[in-house]
């Protein structure tokens, strides 16, 4: 029988192997979702917002300790501006009514992107989201927000020039770790896997120094009817994969 691959993850229970620390999601398909339905785009936003509920806690419950979700890309941008303004609005929407919920349940919260970008009002919400749940240890859930990979790498390169033109560091002692943690993600461990959903086979700037050594795995599946199910067919998938980091397999 052939390997599961890349494009389908069979639902099978992954309590056989080892689970992945850390799982980052390409939530990808919403318009399509809402255009299989006649309905407006926004639509299927909104139905994502429900997937992003029933993943967290999937995560929970399966005993994930990091979970990254990717919300919107700095090329998201380029969208037109009512479709930006509905996305906006959901994110403002969300962390006004969900924060309070996600803090109870043991969540920790972290984002990560260009935030600056977003209206004033919804900085303050992220802050204080952070700041509410920075004691939580249940799940460290990391939301990525106007975040490019390309950006992030060129920031970090910047602090380091800068550094060294300061003379506060030294180029020739300049080591991955040192690197990673000039990025966003400093403190966050590499995900393990990497998950799209919507059948696209593609990183769309998404953790590309991060993603090393991911396992990835892509679901037809569009992001609105993802759910536990879907997420333990990935934990499966994960759990017959062989991770060499470079060594001799076996
Ligand atoms: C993912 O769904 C949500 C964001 C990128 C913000 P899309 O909006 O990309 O949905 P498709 O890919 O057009 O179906
Ligand atoms: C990637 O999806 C970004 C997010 C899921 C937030 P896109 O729909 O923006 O990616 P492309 O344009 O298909 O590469
Ligand atoms: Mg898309």
């Amino acid at each position: 029988m052939p390997r599961a691959g890349t494009s389908v993850a069979r639902a099978e229970p992954a309590e056989a192997g080892p689970l992945p620390k850390h799982v980052a999601i390409i939530m990808d398909g919403n318009g399509r979702w809402a255009a299989a339905r006649g309905l407006p785009r926004v639509a299927g936003h909104r139905a994502g917002a429900q997937a992003v509920r029933r993943t967290i806690e999937a995560a929970i419950r399966a005993g994930v300790p990091w979970l990254t979700l990717y919300a919107f890309s700095s090329e998201n941008w380029r969208r037109p501006a009512t479709e930006v303004l509905d996305l906006t609005g959901l994110l403002r929407h969300y962390l006004r009514n969900e924060v309070t919920e996600l803090a109870q349940e043991g969540v920790r919260l972290r984002f990560i992107g260009e935030l600056t970008r977003f209206p004033p009002d919804i900085q303050t919400e992220l802050t204080r989201a952070e700041q509410v749940t920075a004691a939580n240890t249940r799940l460290n859930l990391v939301i990525a927000l106007s975040y490019g990979a390309r950006g992030e790498i060129v920031e970090g390169a910047r602090r380091i020039a800068e550094a060294a033109r300061a003379g506060t560091l030294d180029p020739a002692t300049l080591s991955e770790e040192g690197f990673g943690a000039t990025l966003l993600t400093a403190g966050i461990p590499d995900p393990d896997l990497i998950l799209r959903t919507s059948g696209e086979l593609r990183l769309s700037n998404f953790l590309l120094w991060q993603a090393a050594y991911a396992e990835l795995v892509f679901l037809d599946v569009l992001w609105p009817d993802f759910g536990e199910t879907q997420f333990a067919a990935a934990l499966a998938e994960f759990a017959r994969r062989e991770r060499r980091f470079g060594a001799r397999p076996g």
